[in-house]
């Protein structure tokens, strides 16, 4: 099972060290896909232009636009809460960036209240993400919130 509670430390660490969104959301994928097993893709969608634009990620190139309300990313951001989504083929919607998807997961991050972006994770193996994941992932976002500096 992840240590989140060790994972979220070093993010931490990680922000502390440099606040500036690109360089800790760059370096939070990479810690995300090296200590998670079993995950394809991991990264960040940011809001932008009313819209959720690709950020900081590691995996395959993945689709650079999604619309609030659409796929995955675009349901978590729109409804404001966690989508778990243990099997990719049975959620109506699902925006297929890389075929070797089967699970996905995404957390909101916010700024002041309002959903910034996206936190979104990939696995090759469906039902990868468990409620104690969630929760740890949760955590990790609000530890991220309070650290960011958005610009
Ligand atoms: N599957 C996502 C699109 C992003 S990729 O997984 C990286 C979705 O349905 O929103």
């Amino acid at each position: 099972m992840t240590d989140y509670q060790t994972l979220a430390g070093q993010a931490e660490g990680m922000l502390e060290a440099e606040p500036w969104y690109v360089a800790a959301f760059s370096n939070i994928s990479s810690l995300i896909m090296d200590t998670l097993p079993d995950l394809n893709w991991a990264g960040f969608y940011l809001m932008r232009d009313g819209r959720l634009t690709v950020g900081p990620f590691q995996g395959k190139p993945a689709c650079i636009h999604i619309a609030p309300g659409k796929g995955v990313c675009g349901t978590a951001a729109f409804r404001d809460e966690t989508v778990t989504v243990p099997d990719v083929h049975q959620f109506p919607g699902h925006i297929a960036c890389d075929s070797a998807s089967e699970s996905e997961i995404v957390i909101p991050v916010h700024e002041n209240g309002r959903v910034r972006a996206v936190l979104d994770i990939d696995s090759p193996v469906k039902d990868r993400f468990s409620p104690e994941d969630r929760a740890g992932l949760e955590a990790l976002v609000r530890k991220i919130e309070g650290k960011v500096s958005w610009a």
